[in-house]
């Protein structure tokens, strides 16, 4: 098939090595071409030839410097030519690897060269799974921007019963081709995109600050999936401790003062806002002190004051710019509540999730949400954030469509 999407498939040393054959005839099922890279370690669970019978194509091995017969690098030229990476099973080694930007094999070479979207399917024993460092070494690539594909619980190799299995290879297949049909989707394409992430911080004194529990991870998957989707995006961003987004240009604003001002600033400029940013309501009324305020008081009053509600005076400026508002309320009454602020703020759209609930929103990395206009209200069940950032844009770009009377937006 000559345009058929390219998968580079890794497969590691696991017991699950063999289920990677099931996905492999998967992938090319579902109408994609598969090259296979396997560790030194995978080839003593499964064969090379298992999987050059079934892809047609030669498997890469573990050499660190290879030529292609063509005298190209492999991992680079391989990693050009593919549209997608997935490394199923992954070990608990290798996702620590590319956590690390180990690069001292062929597939973890690859994983640094390779620049476009990469899926990870762990599989391992229950307790190599819930060890801190591996947990840590997911969240790392999660941040990252990598999806990982989560085990099951089911009975393991080694005879116990926990989480660590890999997920099925449906489900991996499922991921694949969303993946790639969000790739392919560049519903975006020319639009301007201002998106905040993150809590602001007002300062008390040197040291000492009222602040939020937001971590910016869904502001951050918005912006990522707004990039993926061919805008141009510029996030505005209240201290957040995650990696950079390629192609997006991020603006520190750790205070809501600052945040608000970089905000207006680049308003006119904008076709969709999206403020995803927990921004603090009050400061401290009389400024921060400089140094720190020391202790010996029994009790100590601080005087606040409200900040500039930044969407209300977008409200007062916009000029037909598509506006997003979120609302973290405490609990499902806090609904009504969302509506008031889309009406109140003019907002086109409310994100509305419930921070009562542990399982999801803050310093998470799954959401659920409820996404409300005017006239409508989709509920998107506990997902992934970038999930969940995919569906806020779906829904977004199919309003600005209609509001232009378009059937697709610029090409
Ligand atoms: C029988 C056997 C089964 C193993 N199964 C797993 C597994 O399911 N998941 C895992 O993370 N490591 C597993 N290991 C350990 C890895 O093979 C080992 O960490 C190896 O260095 C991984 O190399 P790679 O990441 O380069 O493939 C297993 C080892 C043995 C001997």
């Amino acid at each position: 098939m000559a345009d058929s999407p390219v998968v580079l498939l890794g497969v590691t040393g696991g017991i699950a090595a063999y289920k990677a054959a099931e996905l492999l005839r998967g992938l090319q099922k579902a109408g994609m071409e598969v090259r296979v890279i396997m560790t030194n370690a995978a080839t003593q669970f499964v064969t090379t030839m298992t999987f050059e019978t079934l892809s047609g194509f030669p498997v890469r091995r573990d050499a660190v410097n290879e030529l292609r017969a063509d005298s190209r690098i492999t991992h680079v030229e391989d990693s050009r030519e593919a549209d997608i990476m997935v490394i199923a099973p992954a070990t608990a080694n290798t996702i620590a690897k590319m956590a690390n930007g180990i690069a001292d094999n062929l597939l973890t070479s690859m994983c640094l060269a390779f620049n476009k979207t990469v899926v990870v399917a762990p599989a391992m024993n229950t307790n190599m799974w819930e060890h801190p460092a591996t947990q840590h070494n997911v969240a790392v690539l999660r941040d990252r921007g990598v999806f990982v594909v989560e085990p099951g619980a089911g009975e393991l190799a080694c005879g116990v019963y926990g989480s660590g299995r890999m997920a099925d290879p449906d489900s991996i297949v499922a991921e694949v081709k969303l993946r790639l049909q969000v790739q392919r989707k560049r519903d975006l394409r020319g639009l301007r995109v201002l998106i905040t992430a993150g809590g602001t911080r007002e300062p008390i004194d040197s040291v000492r600050f009222i602040g939020n529990r937001s971590s910016g991870k869904m502001g951050f998957a918005l912006a990522r999936a707004a990039f993926d989707r061919g805008a141009e995006v510029e996030l505005i961003e209240a201290n957040v401790d995650m990696p950079a987004v390629p192609g997006v240009r991020q603006i520190m604003t750790p205070t809501a003062g600052e945040m608000h001002a970089e905000v207006m600033k680049r308003l006119a400029n904008t076709d969709i806002l999206l403020m995803a940013a927990a921004v603090a309501d009050y400061r401290v009324a009389e400024g921060p002190a400089g140094g720190k305020i020391g202790k010996g008081r029994d009790e100590w009053s601080i005087g606040l004051e409200a900040t500039t509600d930044i969407l209300c005076d977008v409200a007062a400026h916009h000029e037909g710019q598509f506006i997003v508002g979120f609302a973290a309320e405490y609990g499902l009454e806090g609904l009504d509540r969302a509506r008031a602020k889309m009406e109140h703020k003019q907002l086109d759209m409310i994100i509305f999730n419930d921070i009562s609930r542990a399982d999801i929103g803050f310093d998470s990395d799954f959401n659920e949400v409820r996404i409300l206009t005017r006239d409508s209200e989709v509920l998107v069940e506990r997902a992934p954030k970038e999930t969940i950032a995919e569906i806020i844009l779906d829904n977004i770009a199919q309003a600005v469509r209609a509001r232009r009377g378009e059937t697709m937006l610029p090409a």
